[in-house]
């Protein structure tokens, strides 16, 4: 079975940190996986990521164990929930670095000087040994895999933050911490607050939001009025965000097939104050969840997320090649499922946060090929709006500052 995607929303790291030169001041001694760690015990935080080093697997992958073991333990301080966070990521991030012979407690200590030390002078990293031992091999196969790629996806990730437009100098403010981006409603944040607990976030004045997530929706470019259909449409990211673009009029329909991720939808709608949508069940089959004819359709289809390995890097080493093939059947399946339900003249974008070969180029062309009813339609890259559009957009880590997404659109004839 496939792993399944971790929404952004549900990202563990808010709290931000810079990464500290780490020294250890506990023999090298192997802990025991305990999870009743003492209270007073200062080097708590370690332990608690060494356990759950010690127990992600495929089926629990390292994110949700550690959101689980934030959530279970008590008295940890912010502090060590965020050494907890970068030590666990930090460690599946430098795992080919880190001498495997070593104790698992040591292993995640020296992960935590390697992220310490490519912070400070990531100029010592040399990019053979970056493109050697930073994933696993099977990916130079399936995507070109550059140097600045993996000095992007090493670095310590960006939180960004989406502003309801007009709001990002306001909130910037209020916020402090926060640095624009080429996208106008997209705020770096380096703050160390809980932004789930701030006032602005439960008046849905703004989302965390990966910034090349946003990308999608410029590109989308809903009209107010319009009637749209976000097919994949999760926990809602996107779809708030288009919503926002249609200034609450008009409807989109969202879909997907995991119900638990379109209860979270709602309860996100709620807060943001998100009206103009109505959710849906749909399995992905022929057998649609409506037979409204619609301006435009959005897939944001379940994919590899090689785009999302800076933030989620325990992934790099569950996913594999069998994974990506299976996920680019889904993803042609899926598209040619959706195409029917466009209006004459309406626009279908197609995106995933991936970027191998198969899951992108080759299902696009693909889909063309399949499809004379559709004629590619070129796209502008909203990080280069000055560019001429291309025929579909990969965008970077290293480009976009944040995590890697592919977008590609077409229009329906007629
Ligand atoms: C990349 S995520 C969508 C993220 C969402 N659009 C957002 O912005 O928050 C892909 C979604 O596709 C859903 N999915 C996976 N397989 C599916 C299928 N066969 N049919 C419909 N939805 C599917 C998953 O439950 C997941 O929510």
């Amino acid at each position: 079975m496939l792993p399944e995607a971790v929404p952004e929303s549900r990202r563990p790291s808010f709290h931000r940190r810079p990464p500290r030169r780490f020294v250890p001041a506990t023999p090298d001694s192997e802990s025991s996986p305990d999870e009743s760690v003492a209270p007073a015990d200062p080097l708590r935080w370690l332990k608690l990521a060494t356990t759950i080093v010690s127990q992600a697997t495929r089926e629990r992958p390292a994110d949700a164990l550690l959101r689980q073991h934030l959530r279970d333990t008590h008295g940890l301080s912010k502090e060590d929930t965020a050494q907890i966070s970068q030590a666990v990521f930090g460690y599946f991030r430098w795992r080919g670095w880190i001498d495997p012979t070593l104790k698992l407690e040591s292993q995640v200590r020296s992960a935590m000087e390697l992220v310490a030390e490519f912070a400070m002078n990531p100029q010592t990293f040399r990019d053979a040994d970056l493109l050697a031992r930073t994933l696993p091999p099977w990916v130079n196969d399936a995507v070109p895999v550059s140097a600045a790629w993996l000095r992007a996806i090493q670095a310590e990730p960006t939180l960004w933050l989406r502003v309801k437009p007009g709001r990002a100098k306001a909130l910037a403010q209020v916020l402090g911490h926060t640095r624009n981006s080429a996208l106008p409603d997209a705020l770096a944040y380096a703050g160390e607050e809980n932004l789930f607990r701030q006032p602005e976030f439960h008046a849905g004045d703004f989302e965390i939001q990966d910034i090349a997530s946003q990308a999608v929706s410029m590109v989308c470019s809903p009209k107010p009025g319009e009637t749209w259909w976000d097919a994949c449409a999760g926990e809602g990211g996107k779809l708030l965000h288009l919503s926002a673009q249609m200034q609450g009029k008009g409807m989109i329909w969202a879909s997907d097939r995991a119900e638990w991720r379109l209860k979270k939808l709602k309860l996100r709608t709620a807060r943001a104050q998100c009206f103009n949508y109505r959710a849906a069940l749909w399995d992905g089959g022929p057998k649609l969840p409506t037979k409204t004819r619609f301006d435009g359709v959005l897939l944001d289809a379940p994919c590899s997320g090689l785009g999302t390995w800076q933030r989620n890097p325990h992934a790099r080493w569950t996913m594999t090649p069998e994974d990506v093939r299976e996920l680019a059947t889904v993803q042609a399946q899926l598209l040619n499922h959706v195409a029917g339900s466009l209006k004459p003249g309406g626009k279908l974008v197609y995106s995933v946060c991936t970027l191998t070969r198969a899951e992108t180029e080759e299902v696009v062309a693909a889909f063309t090929a399949a499809h004379p009813e559709f004629t590619p339609l070129p796209v502008l890259n909203p990080f280069h709006t000055n560019e001429p559009p291309r025929a579909q957009l990969s965008l970077w880590p290293q480009h976009t500052g944040g995590g890697g997404m592919f977008i590609s659109a077409w229009k329906r004839n007629g």
